[in-house]
């Protein structure tokens, strides 16, 4: 079995806990908005609306959203911006839930939802020069020719379009330095959660600096600081008392991403960057 299906396979897994604990939106909040004490769910609110304000998608534009889970960032991106959007992702019950919110949400002309096949992402099923924008959030870390996925996203953009997003990525903090001290941490979350291999916010830069863009924003939300957002206060309880299919890798996950929270060497990054203009 290729990665890709495996994360394919964990996210039908995931789907009822992920739903149950984070509702519609799999992604951290924006930093800020949690100091404050705004709710999550507000909180990655926030952060779409700064990302793709970031991508400078208008009203009229159209935008790719890679690894739309159930929708909920696609959707709301659209709204603010009044753009078209394709979410895609290679899990079709996720797609199906997500298209029913947008039929809901009277949405359905705007965005549309798309099932790649697990290696659809290197082939991405659209024209070269598609879309003003491209964005994710917490998707690329689950594909394991990360290289190739960013290749596509930049095909795909128009010149002067730009890619947005923001991903869990693992770093050296504190006393944990080597690749090993890092790995003791990350090594079992990539394997409780289905990510082959976490980049950093230099790596995911020259990734996409390879596939020909010009990288504007690389940036750790949590510089210097341990990456506990409100998951730590909020929802850990949740995780660790989730009953449900697949409950004691759910909060064996948990568990390990709350050792590299505590260690430092888990975070989050956000990325911008341009294709070019002819
Ligand atoms: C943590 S969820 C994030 C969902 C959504 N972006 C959000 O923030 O709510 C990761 C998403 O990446 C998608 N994904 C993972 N590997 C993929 C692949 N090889 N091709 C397409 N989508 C993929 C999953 O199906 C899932 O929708």
């Amino acid at each position: 079995m290729n990665y890709e299906h495996r994360v394919q396979e964990f996210y039908d897994s995931a789907l009822h806990c992920y739903q149950a604990i984070m509702g519609d939106r799999w992604h951290h909040g924006d930093p800020d908005a949690l100091a404050v004490g705004l709710p999550r769910l507000r909180a990655c609110e926030i952060l779409e609306e700064r990302i793709v304000a970031l991508t400078g998608l208008r009203a009229g534009g159209r935008a790719i959203d890679f690894g739309c889970g159930i929708g909920g960032p696609t959707l709301h991106m659209s709204k603010v911006t009044s753009a078209s959007f394709v979410g895609v992702s290679n899990n079709e019950r996720l797609n199906t839930i997500a298209r029913d919110k947008a039929q809901k949400l009277g949405m359905s002309n705007d965005v549309t939802f798309s099932t790649l096949d697990d290696l659809g992402y290197k082939n991405l099923p659209f024209p070269d020069g598609s879309f003003d924008a491209a964005t994710f959030y917490e998707s690329v870390c689950h594909v394991p020719d990360k290289a190739a996925l960013f290749a596509e996203l930049a095909r795909v953009l128009k010149p002067g379009g730009r890619l947005g997003g923001m991903d869990w990525i693992q770093r050296p903090f504190g006393e944990h330095q080597t690749d090993d001290q890092i790995m003791q941490f990350m090594g079992p979350v990539n394997e409780a959660i289905s990510i082959p291999w976490h980049g950093t916010v230099e790596s995911y830069k020259q990734l996409m600096e390879q596939a020909g863009l010009e990288v504007r924003v690389a940036q750790d939300l949590y510089p210097g600081v341990r990456c506990w957002s409100t998951v730590q206060d909020d929802e850990t309880p949740a995780w660790e008392t989730y009953q449900g299919p697949e409950q004691q890798m759910f909060r064996r996950g948990e568990e390990a991403l709350a050792a590299a929270r505590r260690a430092g060497v888990f975070t989050i990054g956000m990325w911008v960057a341009v294709k070019p203009a002819r």
